[in-house]
């Protein structure tokens, strides 16, 4: 395994003292570990944090993305627009469906989706749209809201990236009908290595939300007429009242939609989550101030920084740049950062041309911009509240070197 100078770290929050004490209090308290009141208390400073009505925590954004689809309730022949620049986690519980998925293109002063190009996907089979807000700007949102708005189709946020973020003061998660956030190990904040949650306007979805997370069936349960006989099941020994769930006396199963997922997240994890919102600010703070720095110095190598819109907040969870200058190889660029120990990932591979996308249509070509961006342009660098100042100095530094050996070799 390479030992970087600069690595991506593997934890995006680090953890405290304060955090070990909050999961040890759950976990020695003797009670539920699933199902108790952290997860509750977790939704509600969540919500509270976000502005959201409600919030609904699950095992993980590529759950709450899953959940979000299904309440969607999307027909054969519907369509979906979403970002080719994503983790493949927004757009996969599309794939299992009978819809069309149009990919539109991105903004390259954002790497969000362009309004403009989402405007011209949409068509009056259009239901959703789910937006990335890459690397934790909330690029296009006010837009994109009003645009789906006056379409009258559903707005889903992938919010993986954005804890922290806003647009016009108004947090990521807040703008669209649902938004889907992700507590991963590498996030803004995490819950013990996995988490998400589900932020929406809309109190009948929440609860629908809330059943589909659970470990019962999701089904339709009718109040049986006498509650303690077991009618059709017979009148002999009763079966042992956990068939579905605590209901099983009272209750008649009418139709089971699906098994239960059991997405929820347990206490322990909801305790950590608890104990790392409350400094969510802090790790911003300190992952805002490199980016500053990794801003500055880039700024004077004549790269094309990525600046935040007025009236944005950046959550910082990425940094990205891109490069404007045709003769520099990115690819060349990036092995000359890794063997100055740099370790730099590269996000993402254009979801259309993933296979399993290519096999639905997915063409080079199609979304240009992206491509470019993705082919030729991108650069991430390491960003975390791990590093310091001069480790951003080191990178500026070594970025400049490796672009001037480009160029030298150039000119020669
Ligand atoms: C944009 C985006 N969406 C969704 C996900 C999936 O999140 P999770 O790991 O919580 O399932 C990720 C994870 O890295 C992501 O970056």
């Amino acid at each position: 395994m390479t030992t970087y100078r600069i690595p991506q770290h593997g934890q995006g929050s680090g953890v405290t003292e304060e955090d070990l004490a909050a999961v040890t209090a759950v976990l020695t308290s003797g009670g539920h570990l699933s199902d108790g009141a952290e997860v509750a208390r977790f939704e509600e400073e969540f919500a509270r944090r976000t502005g959201a009505a409600h919030a609904v925590a699950v095992s993980s954004c590529t759950m709450a993305l899953e959940l979000a689809t299904r309440v969607l309730e999307l027909e054969p022949g519907d369509e979906v627009v979403t970002t080719p620049l994503t983790f493949q986690a927004t757009a996969a519980p599309l794939l299992g469906r009978d819809v069309t998925v149009r990919f539109a293109d991105i903004d390259a002063t954002t790497l969000c989706l362009d309004p403009a190009s989402v405007a011209d996907a949409l068509t009056p089979r259009t239901r959703a749209v789910f937006t990335t807000h890459y690397g934790g700007l909330c690029g296009g949102v006010e837009e994109l809201r009003a645009l789906t708005e006056r379409a009258g189709v559903a707005l889903v946020e992938d919010c993986a990236h954005a804890i922290g973020a806003s647009a016009g003061g108004r947090s990521a998660g807040t703008w669209g009908d649902i938004g889907c956030w992700s507590f991963h190990s590498l996030k803004n904040i995490s819950t013990l290595g996995q988490g998400g949650m589900l932020t929406v306007r809309d109190a009948g979805v929440a609860d629908r939300l809330r059943a589909l997370r659970a470990i019962n069936p999701d089904a339709e349960f009718v109040r049986r007429g006498k509650p303690l006989e077991f009618g059709r099941y017979g009148t002999g020994t009763p079966p042992r009242p956990v068939t579905h769930e605590k209901n099983a006396y009272t209750h008649d199963c009418a139709r089971i939609r699906s098994g239960g997922l059991n997405a929820q997240l347990a206490d322990p994890a909801a305790a950590m989550g608890r104990s790392q919102l409350r400094r969510l600010d802090s790790l911003i703070a300190r992952r805002h101030a490199v980016a500053e720095r990794l801003d500055a110095g880039l700024r004077e190598l004549g790269v094309q920084v990525l600046e935040t819109p007025e009236g944005y907040a950046h959550a910082h969870h990425l940094y990205a740049f891109l490069l404007r200058d045709e003769e520099i190889d990115r690819d060349e660029l990036v092995r000359d950062l890794e063997r100055e120990g740099i370790e730099v990932v590269l996000r993402y591979f254009p979801v259309h041309l993933l296979p399993e996308w290519r096999r639905r249509g997915g063409v080079f070509g199609s979304v240009p911009v992206a491509e470019d961006v993705w082919f030729r342009r991108l650069v991430n660098l390491p960003l975390s509240p791990q590093l310091g100042l001069h480790d951003a100095d080191y990178v500026v530094e070594a970025v400049g070197r490796a672009l001037a050996r480009q160029r030298v070799e150039a000119v020669a």
